[in-house]
């Protein structure tokens, strides 16, 4: 049987103030080396999210807050950036791309990529979900005079994080990128940079040309040290996760398909095939050309294109990228299975299994 379109949102154009003067750029040139093996073939920013380069919501989210213009700070595997996000029109954006010769660390990169003619920054590190409303940051940061604003979102466990402590009146007081375990009872709260960042000229001046430099370990630093107006901006109930990591990364996609994610996903027309005795949930999401033979199942998971589940296959609460087979009587729970790969007759691939690409499962394993 034929499927026709499967996941329909209405997406409302909103009319947008065009923010001429205010560039962005993405940190998109980290080797996601936390994400393997996911990323040993995919550079991090174009790790499909919901079957999309995940890319495509940072640019998408930039342009909803009427910033139309993204330089792409790039250094890891670059051309397969360029390729998959091309000229960025697709998700509402003119994108550009900037590759450093060698890894200038998140300010340097930013101080390398930025546009000089700019007055106002909006920098976003490149791994970050959220459905933060950019525009309401941008109006407090002008409402407050900033030089610098800084998003904070609280955790629970900020030592992965840089920790921000701040005043009663979101003045940023101090910075303190992972902090150790033992210094998390005594810090003031649990409040977390997010990577969005609002910058003027004054803190590009900061940053010096063509060294590496960290905004976490330097910059942030030398804008208290100078007494700049540093700002916060704390996301209240928005959604947000850094998906640098497989375990965060498949929570990333399980959030989506709860509805917990307040982002909009286009509306893509997929034909897939599907036996009449196999079994789909309502909350799953399939790319193009997926085929599900008679007694399978999919439940509560994202298969990419070309994904094919042969009889009795089970897929539950996992993410399978594009061209995978999952045999006859295999079962996939909580997992994440990179491209092209390939699981055995009757194999059993448990809760936090993630395989990279081409990775090939004999029958019968056991994961
Ligand atoms: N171009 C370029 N060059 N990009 C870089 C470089 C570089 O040398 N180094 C890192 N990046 C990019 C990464 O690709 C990523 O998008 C972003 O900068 C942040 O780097 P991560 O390696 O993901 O940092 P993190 O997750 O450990 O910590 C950062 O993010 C947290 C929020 O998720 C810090 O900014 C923390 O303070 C923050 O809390
Ligand atoms: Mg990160």
């Amino acid at each position: 049987m034929i499927f026709g379109c499967l996941r329909i949102r209405l997406t409302f154009r909103v009319l947008v103030f065009i923010m001429n003067d205010v560039s962005a750029v993405i940190l998109a040139g980290g080797k996601g080396t936390r994400l393997r093996p996911l990323t040993v073939f995919t550079p991090k920013p174009i790790v499909p999210m919901m079957n999309r380069p995940f890319l495509a919501f940072q640019l998408e989210m930039l342009s909803a807050a009427g910033v139309e213009k993204a330089v792409l700070s790039l250094s890891y595997q670059p051309n397969k950036i360029e390729d998959a996000i091309g000229d960025g029109s697709q998700y509402r954006s003119k994108v550009s791309f900037v590759t450093e010769p060698n890894p200038l660390g998140t300010s340097g990169a930013f101080r390398f990529a930025a546009d000089e003619s700019s007055h106002t920054f909006v920098v976003l590190n490149g791994d970050i979900l959220t459905d933060i409303d950019l525009a309401k940051v941008f109006e407090q940061h002008r409402n407050t005079k900033a030089d610098a604003t800084i998003v904070l979102v609280e955790v629970e466990d900020p030592t992965r994080y840089g920790l921000v402590e701040t005043d009663d009146d979101g003045r940023v007081e101090r910075f303190l990128e992972k902090p150790k375990a033992e210094d998390v009872p005594h810090l003031r709260s649990r409040n977390i940079n997010a990577g969005i960042y609002i910058l003027e000229r004054s803190v590009l001046d900061l940053i010096p040309k063509n060294e590496h430099s960290s905004f976490e370990f330097n910059i942030f630093p030398a804008i208290l040290e100078k007494g700049l107006n540093f700002r916060s901006y704390l996301l209240g109930d928005g959604y947000w996760r850094d998906i640098g990591n497989p375990t965060s990364y498949l929570h990333a996609h399980m959030d989506f398909l709860a509805g917990k994610v307040g982002l909009d996903l286009p509306e893509i027309p997929v034909q897939i095939e599907i036996a009449t005795a196999a079994s789909v949930d309502r909350s799953s999401l399939f790319g193009e050309g997926c085929v599900l033979k008679p007694n399978s199942a999919v439940r509560n998971s994202v298969l990419g294109p070309g994904v094919m589940l042969e009889e009795k296959a089970i897929v539950e609460n996992s993410v399978i990228w594009g061209h995978s087979r999952i045999a006859a009587g295999a079962a996939v729970q909580g997992s994440v299975i990179g491209r092209s790969s390939f699981i055995g007759r009757s194999s059993s691939i448990t809760k936090g299994t993630v395989l990279g690409d081409k990775a090939t499962i004999p029958d019968y394993s056991v994961t």
